[in-house]
């Protein structure tokens, strides 16, 4: 099986976000996928679709999404809005108190897609009534893969650790018992291509499509770093017994040849 992780494509509805067309850049991204991974099961996205969060910006990202010839999954990230998001896919599934989180059944397992927005701010939060979701979610049969757009830890970069997901302790309490089943945890916010392991758990952040966030590790908090590293999308192949994340950089026009 093979899927697609997009993430962090922050779209906006008129001009540029840091002299780029995030727009144009999504275009490019789901020719990309068209073309070279029209085979994959389907895309799921972690979230921050939208920069700002407006009606226009969610038109532009469905108008260009729309041109995907497989099925897409849409999560919410810091910058998404989630009523004007719900006004343009109103059809998009939510769990019983509203938030964004769904279960997909595949024949590798289940998908758990997570709502980590909080009320406000950009940091992420996990409230007891999502966990009380994700925990009736987790006593179902796995194998089980996490998608989330906040990451529960640090990943060394201080101002994006400054908004990471809170209550990480009490996300923790609720996998724990399950860790033997949950094979990956896909996230996104960091715009970086980051992997590793948390408390046994392995995880995998992709780049974003507009800018990204610099590898800064001695800045100090209230700055966040970007630059415009290439942007890229996961190409994910699932087997019965493994996980393989690829960091596909579509934008790169360089030539392949024989080796
Ligand atoms: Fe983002």
């Amino acid at each position: 099986m093979k899927f697609i992780h997009l993430t962090d494509t922050h779209v906006v509805g008129t001009g540029l976000l840091y002299g780029q067309d995030p727009a144009k850049r999504l275009s490019c991204a789901v020719a990309s996928i068209n073309a070279e991974h029209g085979d994959a099961d389907f895309v799921i996205v972690t979230g921050d679709m939208t920069h700002w969060g407006d009606a226009d910006a969610y038109a532009r990202f469905a108008t260009e999404i729309a041109k995907l010839k497989i099925p897409i999954h849409l999560m919410v990230g810091n910058h998404d809005d989630t009523p004007s998001l719900m006004h343009t896919f109103p059809d998009l599934p939510r769990d019983e108190n509203g938030f964004v989180q769904q279960a997909i059944d595949t024949a590798h397992g289940r998908f758990l897609l997570l709502d980590t927005k909080a009320p406000k701010g950009h940091a992420g939060a996990y409230c007891e009534a999502r966990r009380d979701w994700l925990a009736r979610q987790l006593e179902l049969p796995g194998p089980v893969y996490l998608f989330m757009h906040h990451p529960p830890f640090e990943v060394g970069i201080k101002a994006m650790d400054a908004i990471m997901m809170r209550d990480a302790e009490a996300f923790h309490d609720v996998i724990a018992p399950h860790k033997h089943s949950i094979l990956n945890l896909f996230f996104g916010h960091v715009h970086r291509a980051i992997w590793g392991t948390w408390r046994g758990i392995s995880y995998s952040c992709m780049r974003g499509l507009n800018h990204q966030v610099a590898l800064d590790l001695d800045t100090p908090a209230e700055q966040i770093g970007g630059n415009f590293e290439p942007p890229a999308y996961g190409v994910v192949l699932l087997q019965d017994d493994q996980v393989t994340v690829h960091l596909h950089d579509f934008a790169d026009k360089s030539h392949s040849f024989p080796l």
